[in-house]
């Protein structure tokens, strides 16, 4: 009866032994980054993305509202995605003085100049063809030729009033022109939150809807990395690194957790995980059905990342989770 077998369970009797013997601290509110979409067509759209209930594209006044009561909640960093109303072929609106991201920043920093304010740099949404990149004639995606405008729409958002610039578009050597870019416009103290590891994945597909940034022909393939590789994610981040990256993020998260784990052995930046528009739309959709228990999902999804060793986490389930209520 006296069996000198491991006994778990001990530690597992009452909620008070569990919460002194858990490993990972419970989500706070300063983990949690919001996403925006905003929209340039009108000031006061709101409109449900389809593939993504309970997030909208957003017009500049509507954002304003919006994060007005994020930020009550205890919001306290957003990332920003443009939508603008003309595109071209080098992606013009994506580094306009005036352009939607910029005249978003300057309106949220005015209200809050406490506010993080991220900024998404990529030329995707600004691209009447809808790669990341340049494009060439016979349909390869220019990596140098590329670089100028990405630092250029990086300084624009700096100059607009960013706290931090985050480039997701998967060239090579964007962190280094970008920094040099800031540098050079006395942006030295400016923050790079790379997106370092960045798969092509399938779960970007709802974000490709709300954002009206699915490439026309092709797909991501040549520049974003192929999901069966784990190494080579090692040798992305260590680069952006030396190129001069503060931070880190990895994306897609839940089901690349492994990933942000071997990342967050191999390198000591922090660390920011991305759970990503396919990833909220699964949540979202079986929630809807009455199949899971959304709430304990969203938790408990954002917790495991959290473990894996993510230092901070992109989601789209945070101003929820903050209207909810966290811990500040
Ligand atoms: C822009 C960008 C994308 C996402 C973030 N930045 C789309 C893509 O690479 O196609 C995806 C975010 C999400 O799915 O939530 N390159
Ligand atoms: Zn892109």
């Amino acid at each position: 009866m006296n069996a000198r077998f491991h006994r778990g369970r001990r530690l597992r009797k009452s909620a008070a032994l569990r919460a002194v013997v858990r490993e990972t601290a419970p989500l706070l509110a300063q983990d949690l980054i919001m996403p925006y979409f905003v929209d340039e067509a009108d000031a006061r759209l709101r409109r449900e993305i389809p593939s993504m209930p309970g997030q909208f594209r957003l017009g500049l006044e509507e954002l304003e509202k919006q994060v007005e009561q994020a930020v009550d909640a205890g919001l306290h960093a957003v990332l920003l995605f443009g939508i603008p109303h003309a595109k071209d072929e080098r992606a013009s609106s994506a580094y306009a003085e005036n352009g939607i991201v910029q005249q978003a920043v300057r309106r949220l920093r005015l209200r809050w100049p406490d506010l993080i304010i991220i900024t998404d740099v990529c030329l995707c949404e600004y691209m009447s063809h809808g790669h990341c990149g340049i494009l060439a004639p016979d349909g390869c995606v220019l990596n140098d030729e590329t670089l100028p405008l990405l630092a250029r729409t990086a300084v624009s958002h700096a100059a607009a009033g960013a706290d931090i610039v985050a480039p997701s578009d998967m060239m090579d050597g964007r962190v280094a022109a970008i920094r040099a870019a800031l540098d050079d416009n006395a942006f030295t103290r400016l923050p790079v939150m790379s997106y370092a590891v960045k798969y092509a994945s399938a779960l970007y597909g709802p974000f490709r809807e709300a954002a009206d940034s699915a490439p026309a022909a092709g797909d991501r393939k040549s520049y974003q990395m192929d999901p069966g590789n784990a190494r080579e994610a090692l040798r992305e981040a260590r680069a952006d690194l030396a190129e001069g990256a503060d931070m880190l993020i990895v994306k897609p998260a839940g089901p690349y957790s492994d990933i942000l784990r071997r990342v967050r052995e191999a390198v000591d930046a922090p660390l920011c995980a991305y759970q990503v528009s396919g990833e909220y739309a699964m949540i979202r959709a079986a929630g809807q059905k009455g199949w899971i228990d959304e709430r304990a999902i969203m938790l408990e999804t954002l917790l495991c990342l959290k473990r894996a060793g993510a230092d901070m986490i992109i989601s789209y389930f945070t101003e929820e989770l903050l209207k909810q209520g966290l811990a500040r």
